[in-house]
């Protein structure tokens, strides 16, 4: 698949290099320009990736990751992004990001404002809470005794699906949190499971969600706590 990159910095560019790595063609984009993201670059070349500017990693990415500071949303492009899954891993720090009124009275997510900008796409929240370094290091194939597991909210399911099998890919166990609206609720950060590295059972027992059937519940998480 050839996939989009907004945003190279720790977690942009830590998805570059692992989906890279697993195939995938990569389109990324900084906010300064194509000709500054020359060493990332080099890691992606096997798979025949690029640096872009956001427009053209927007229209000509199959699928689009945002991976840039929640504050700057508004600036990602439009054109290009209808009828795509776009993964946001974006999280609200008004400190870093200025405040929003709407997300300080909980009104609504700030997936749900990503939404509403990216009107035409599929946006699925995911890559959100875990520690870059973890992201980069912790994937395990399914043979493992044990993953660990991300969270993934959305509206639409065909669009999580795909996402599904991203974040299998990369070497994590997905968990399907609910919408946009309840799921971004669940993942963001302030909650049980942001920062932490769990396992698929422990993420649904923080967060109150039934096991699957014929799944044991597990004994209780641990995990570090960081700011992303
Ligand atoms: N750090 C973590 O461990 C972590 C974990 C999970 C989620 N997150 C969340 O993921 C997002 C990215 O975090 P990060 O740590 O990767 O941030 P970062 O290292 O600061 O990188 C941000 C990237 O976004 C780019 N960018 C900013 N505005 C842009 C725009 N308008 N168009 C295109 N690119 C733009 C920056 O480009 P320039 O450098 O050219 O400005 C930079 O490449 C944040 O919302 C963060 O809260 C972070």
């Amino acid at each position: 698949m050839r996939i989009g990159i907004i945003g190279a910095g720790h977690v942009g560019g830590t998805l570059a290099r692992l989906l890279a790595k697993h195939g995938h063609e990569i389109l990324i984009a900084n906010s300064r320009g194509p000709q500054t993201l020359v060493d990332l670059v080099d890691d992606l070349v096997g798979a025949g990736g690029r640096a872009v500017t956001a427009e053209e990693a927007a229209q000509g990415g199959d699928l689009v990751i945002v991976s840039v500071p929640f504050g700057r949303y508004a600036e990602l492009p439009v054109a290009g992004t209808a009828d795509k899954t776009v993964i946001d891993t974006t999280n609200y720090y008004p400190e870093r990001d200025g405040h929003l009124p709407e997300l300080d009275r909980d009104e609504t997510t700030s997936s749900e404002l990503v939404q509403a900008h990216l009107r035409d796409a599929y946006v699925i929240k995911t890559f959100n809470t875990m520690y870059w370094e973890h992201l980069r290091d912790f994937g395990r194939q399914s043979s493992a005794q044990f993953r660990y597991a991300l969270p993934v909210s959305g509206d639409d399911e065909r669009a999580k699906r795909t996402v599904f099998d991203l974040v299998e890919l990369l070497g994590f166990d997905p968990v399907d949190v609910g919408m946009l609206a309840t799921g971004g609720r669940r993942q963001q950060p302030g909650t049980p499971v942001y920062g932490a590295d769990l396992t698929a059972a422990q993420l649904r027992d923080r967060l109150g969600l039934p096991a699957p059937w014929g799944v044991p519940t597990p004994p209780g998480g641990v995990g570090s706590v960081r700011r992303g």
